[in-house]
């Protein structure tokens, strides 16, 4: 039944991906005509270019998934086994948490929002989805490293695993908030939203396969996880169609918070949260490295994607330029830091009797271009997709290889 559950799924995604195709098509000129559209920073042509486009893909995968929603259950129908609530409850409480994140994304895409908005508001939306793990009963416990168990022997008796109780809903609300964030801030390239998104997320089916085959006893949450994310990546490969280079459509905020909440929805619903956070190592990274800025310890511009030069076709580190005075001390810290380990780039001038800091803008994307100098955005795109897929190689190796090492899994 649940091998017919997926084929219909995948049935579903392709012909979700063909409606997106043509509905990408049909809507361009149309965003163009309501002046829904941004300007290509880094192009020297000043051509609109339709955006958000993802609300079209994030409205057709939600149809996608209503029109799935009753398929898992159909062996349920007329029989006399009592029906599995927990999971129909399962499924929808997703839905609500990612049909919250499409909406925070338009609206962030039509009014652009504060930071505060764009991290309280997820938090509220990931509760439905939170209370449905609680009624479930579902695990909150996590294994004890056997290494760290043998390490501490001598001193303590240590157990195999601990139930964390409430730290563990703690740690997966910080995951849906971070996963909705994460993708929108590492952005500004062409190809860049989008690539990484399927990146992940063919990575995650991967992963979802694989214990399939290997793990009967998690059966139901690999299987979920598939039923989300199939059409998802369906949807997504064609945006990617036309947002990569040279951009036809801006996929938008709609695109970024609904791509991350989704995959933070499957890791929560998987049971494979901390798996997840293995495969969003280069945002992980991109969001520590940017903590400085989005907190405005260190100044932040407004934009903080490459430089574009017309000349060469290329672009190069973007910079941040400020008064020293107006760094804060845990901004000074921070460069410190960023210097003493070679992740910064800095210059101090002075100008008209002031000192001024250059900096480079602190993404991993001006850190690429500070390592390997300018070039064209599409090579760029090429070497950001290569990060993400090398770390999606190491993310198997640290699941299947290193965890076999210190868990009994
Ligand atoms: C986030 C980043 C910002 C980055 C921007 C790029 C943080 C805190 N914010 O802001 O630094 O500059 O994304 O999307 O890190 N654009 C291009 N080429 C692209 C993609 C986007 O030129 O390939 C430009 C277009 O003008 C487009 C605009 O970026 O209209 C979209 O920016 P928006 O998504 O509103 O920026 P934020 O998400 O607020
Ligand atoms: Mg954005």
């Amino acid at each position: 039944m649940s091998l017919f559950s997926l084929l219909i799924n995948g049935g579903l995604s392709a012909v979700g991906a063909v409606i997106c195709y043509r509905l990408i098509l049909t809507y361009i000129p149309i965003f163009i005509q309501r002046k829904m559209y941004g300007n290509d920073q880094s192009k020297t042509s000043n051509d609109p270019v339709p955006e958000p486009m993802g609300v079209i893909c994030a409205a057709v995968y939600l149809i996608v998934m209503f029109i799935f929603i009753p398929v898992p259950f159909f062996e349920w129908v007329g029989s006399e086994t009592e029906f599995p609530y927990a999971k129909l409850l399962a499924i929808l409480s997703g839905l609500i948490s990612i049909s919250t994140a499409i909406l925070l994304g338009f609206a962030d895409d039509m009014l652009d929002l504060r930071w505060r908005h764009k991290l309280l508001f997820p938090t509220l939306s990931s509760l439905p989805l939170l209370m449905v793990y609680y009624v479930s009963g579902n695990s909150t416990t996590v294994m004890i490293p056997g290494l760290l168990r043998h390490l501490i022997h001598p001193f303590f008796d240590l157990p195999i695993s601990v139930n964390i109780s409430f730290v563990y809903y703690i740690f997966m609300g910080m995951v849906i908030v971070f996963c909705t964030n994460a993708i929108n801030i590492l952005a500004g390239v062409n190809g860049l939203e989008s690539g990484q998104s399927l990146v992940i997320s063919i990575s995650v089916i991967i992963f979802n396969v694989v214990q399939l085959i290997r793990v009967d006893s998690q059966y139901w949450h690999h299987l979920i996880s598939l039923y989300f994310l199939l059409p998802f990546t369906a949807c997504t490969a064609i945006l990617f169609h036309f947002n990569k280079y040279p951009s036809r459509v801006f996929v938008g905020d709609t695109f970024c918070y609904w791509s991350g909440m989704t995959l933070a929805v499957v890791s929560i619903l998987g049971h494979f949260s901390k798996t997840l956070m293995v495969f969003f190592i280069p945002q992980t990274f991109n969001f520590i490295y940017s903590l400085p800025q989005l907190f405005h310890f260190v100044p932040c511009p407004r934009h903080r994607m490459p430089k574009y030069d017309g000349k060469s076709d290329t672009v190069s580190m973007s910079k941040a330029i400020f008064k020293k005075s107006e760094l804060k001390s845990l901004g000074k810290l921070s460069l410190f830091i960023f210097n003493l380990v070679g992740l910064l780039e800095k210059r101090e001038f002075e100008k008209d009797g002031e000192i001024w800091i250059e900096i480079n803008n602190l993404t991993i994307i001006n850190l690429v271009l500070k390592f390997s100098g300018p070039m064209h955005e599409s090579r760029l795109n090429q070497v950001l997709m290569g990060i993400q897929i090398s770390c999606s190689i190491l993310a198997f190796f640290i699941r299947f290889y290193l965890a076999s090492l210190f868990y009994d899994v």
